[in-house]
Formats: C-alpha cells, structure tokens, sequence
C-alpha cells in the first residue's frame, strides 16, 4: 500500500520544530506540497526550508503566532495566494508548561488553553473557507495533534490535559459537522515522544527509566512515529475513518502510564 499525497496542499501548524517538523518531512516526502507555520524559531524553519528545497519539495514557510487571528488570516491568504485553496490541515502546534492547581493565575491557565485549544481553533475555523476553494480532487482532512494527557488526563498539567482534551472533543463535533463537506476530522494522541519539549524530563536518567516504565513498548517513541500516523490519516487509504482519535504511545495507556 504506498500512501501518496501528491496534489494534496498541506499546512502544518507548529510544523518547523520536533513532531511537526517530523509531519512537515513525512508530508512532503509523501508528495504533499506544506505550508510550515512556526512562531518564534526562525533558524529552525529556515534549517528546514533549506532541507526541503534541497530534495525540490514545494514548500513554504509562514510565520505566525496561532493565537492571533490577524496574524492566521494573514498566512491564510498567502495560502489562497500561492496555492488556490488547501486540503489539509495539522493542528500540532502546542506548549506543555507545568501548573499547579489552586496555585495557578489565570494568564498560566490561559497562555497554555490558548495555544493548544483556541489557536487549534482559530486555524481551523478560518480555513475551513480555503478547504471548500478550488478544484481540487485531494482527500479533504483535519487531524488535531493530542496527547495521552487528553485521554486520561495529567496530574501537574490540568491545563494541558483540559486543552489536549478538548481537541479530542473537537474532532468529534466536526467529524459530524463537516462530514457532509466531505472532510474527514480525526486526532492523533502521542504518548511519549522525543522532542525539544520533553528533552529536559527525558535528560534525567532516574525519570527517564519512570517513563520507560510505563510504556510497553519499553522506549519513548520518536517524531517519525507520529508523523506516519498523520501520514495515513492524511491519504485515501483513510477515506472512512473519521472522529477517531489514533494513540501512539508504545501501549501507554494500556498500563495507566
Ligand atoms: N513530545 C511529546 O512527548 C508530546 C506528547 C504528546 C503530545 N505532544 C504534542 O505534540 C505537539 C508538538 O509537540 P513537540 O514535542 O514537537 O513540541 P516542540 O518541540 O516544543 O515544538 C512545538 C512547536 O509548536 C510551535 N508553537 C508553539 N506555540 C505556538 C504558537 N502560539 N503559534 C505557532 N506555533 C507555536 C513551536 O514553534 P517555534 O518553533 O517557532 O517556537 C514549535 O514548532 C504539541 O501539540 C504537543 O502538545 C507532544
């Protein structure tokens, strides 16, 4: 079965740095032209721009911080622009920042509910219009990007899981709504993976072997692991799974880790 998304024109928030990068490779690789949209880490979008360019993957990079509407509209129309219309969209983009309840300011609650749950929606919701644009004959999809922490929440991140949480609901809703719009809506939920964001967690070898404890598999999974789930959902080989929500995490969940 070789999954190809050539003609597929793709975006991917967050798409620059560990599992969104890893998605924004996997895409390209699989034929998908991608928008990378990234926030802050210039170096790392242009590192991967110049990755991209050197195997002649049509790419572009856009950077917008998701929580500001104005901005998202802004990288939209260069979308509209550029390539008429888009027919995927990856919700990755996220911060995972720990929090103590009853010790918590609301900016703290807030900065973590915007990034991952309002700025998910904010994209979505504006190119929902860019997804009904053109001609194109490409599977139509929507995949958030979870976590663990929204299927059996996170002691220390309530905040985190209540946003990763909410995307699984999400996918739900729209997976109804937009099914007449011929647009598949499923979630991936990694467990464990190696990134930036879990690299200090992972540094420290008594709580590294904690997590590895809790995972099946016995090891912490890679981006490219989550980045071929994506892949799959992205491709028609999916054309009848939707509202569903994929967990890569080594069999965590099935242990309680
Ligand atoms: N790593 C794990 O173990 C794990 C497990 C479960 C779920 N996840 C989820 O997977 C996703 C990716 O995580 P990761 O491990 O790859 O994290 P990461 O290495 O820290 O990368 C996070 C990415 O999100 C972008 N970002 C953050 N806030 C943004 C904003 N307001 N606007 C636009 N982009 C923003 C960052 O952009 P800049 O580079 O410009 O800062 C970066 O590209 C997240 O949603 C995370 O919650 C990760």
């Amino acid at each position: 079965m070789i999954l190809d998304l050539n003609g597929v024109r793709a975006l991917v928030t967050g798409g620059a740095r560990g599992i969104g990068r890893a998605i924004s490779m996997a895409l390209a690789a699989s034929g998908a032209r991608v928008a990378i949209n990234y926030r802050n880490n210039t170096e790392a979008a242009e590192e991967l721009g110049r990755k991209l360019g050197e195997r002649y993957f049509e790419h572009m990079l856009l950077r917008a911080d998701i929580t500001q509407e104005r901005l998202v509209a802004t990288m939209l129309k260069r979308i509209e622009e550029s390539w008429g219309g888009l027919d995927l969209l990856v919700l990755n983009a996220g911060v995972w920042v720990p929090g103590t309840f009853g010790a918590m300011t609301l900016a703290h609650w807030r900065e973590t509910i915007s990034t991952n749950m309002t700025g998910a929606f904010i994209v979505a919701n504006d190119a929902l219009r860019l997804m009904a644009l053109g001609e194109s004959s490409a599977p139509k999809r929507i995949i958030f990007i979870s976590s663990t922490a929204g299927i059996r929440g996170e002691s220390g991140y309530s905040h985190y899981a209540a946003s990763k949480g909410g995307l699984i609901a999400l996918t739900k809703s729209l997976a109804v709504e937009l099914a007449p719009l011929g647009i598949n809506v499923n979630c991936v939920a990694p467990g464990w993976i190696r990134t930036d964001m879990t690299a200090a967690a992972l540094a420290e070898p008594a709580t590294r072997k904690n997590i590895q404890k809790t995972i099946p598999l016995g090891r912490v999974g890679e981006p490219e692991e989550v980045a071929a789930a994506v892949v799959f959902l992205a491709s028609r080989q999916a054309s009848f799974i939707t509202g569903q929500t994929l967990s890569v995490n080594g069999g965590a969940l099935l242990v309680g880790g």
